[in-house]
């Protein structure tokens, strides 16, 4: 059975004081929820992770970074390593959202470094991907996810998917309030299904969680992750306020 994933990816939000009322309201609210088969994710900034990391310890919420550098270490200045953030008991990293894409130039080719970097470092991936509007309205948009996960992830062995979550961002509903429809998300999830099954054998591709992210409320949650291949949701906005977040993990 697959795991279900509700993370919550706070952006450049939330000053240290902010990031502690949060993660503390949220572990609060968690306790009442009967979570079956699903993990519940936060991604505060660096600043922050280490705090969120203590915070949840005995909580079952995880804590994951939003991006990471693909070196060991180095003269990389202001960035930050795998190593790190294991240093700190946080074993998840978020690559490849759109906004690192297009405001900080990430490219598939390095996004595949990241890949190999995070996975010697033993931390889980979750891994964005999604196409722009003008790739939906020209009907590209399969294409363009195709090439998105085969060139950050296909050259992986079958046993590195299991430390693969792919999140589908169409990046057209990112903070746009415009979600793609419950029968778009999984028109493309099946797809991504189908891509994997293709190149692995069919446990990996039956294995493997692919969440769905772009303006993802408490309002919508429950439609969204009915769909068949949706199993679970890469949550913006709505993260940052514990009602929001919480009403989504109880749509889950
Ligand atoms: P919103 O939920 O604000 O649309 O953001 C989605 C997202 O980018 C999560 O990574």
């Amino acid at each position: 059975m697959r795991t279900k994933i509700v993370a919550g990816n706070w952006k450049m939000n939330k000053t240290y004081k902010e990031t502690k009322a949060l993660v503390k309201e949220l572990k609060k609210s968690i306790k009442d929820v009967a979570l079956v088969n699903t993990r519940v994710v936060i991604a505060p900034t660096f600043v922050n992770l280490q705090k969120a990391s203590k915070m949840t310890k005995k909580s079952v919420i995880e804590v994951a970074s939003q991006n990471m550098h693909q070196a060991d270490s180095g003269a990389f200045t202001g960035e930050i390593s795998a190593e790190m953030l294991k240093g700190i008991y946080v074993d998840i990293v978020i690559l490849g959202h759109s906004e690192r894409r297009e405001y900080f130039g990430e490219t598939d080719e390095l996004l595949a470094l990241k890949v190999d970097a995070a996975l010697k470092n033993n931390l889980e991936i979750i891994f964005c991907f999604g196409e722009v509007l003008e790739d939906r309205k020209s009907g590209n948009h399969f294409k363009v996810v195709e090439s998105q996960i085969k060139n950050a992830l296909f050259h992986l062995d079958s046993d590195a998917w299991s430390h693969i979550t792919l999140a589908y961002e169409p990046v057209w509903a990112i903070g746009t309030g415009e979600t793609a429809s419950p029968d778009q998300a999984q028109e493309m999830h099946a797809f991504i299904r189908e891509l994997v099954a293709e190149r692995y054998l069919s446990d990996v591709s039956e294995e493997v969680s692919i969440l769905y992210g772009g303006s993802v409320k408490p309002g919508n949650a429950e439609e969204i992750f009915s769909k068949a291949d949706v199993d679970g949701g890469l949550i913006g906005g709505a993260a940052l306020s514990v009602k929001d977040f919480m009403g989504i993990v109880k749509a889950i």
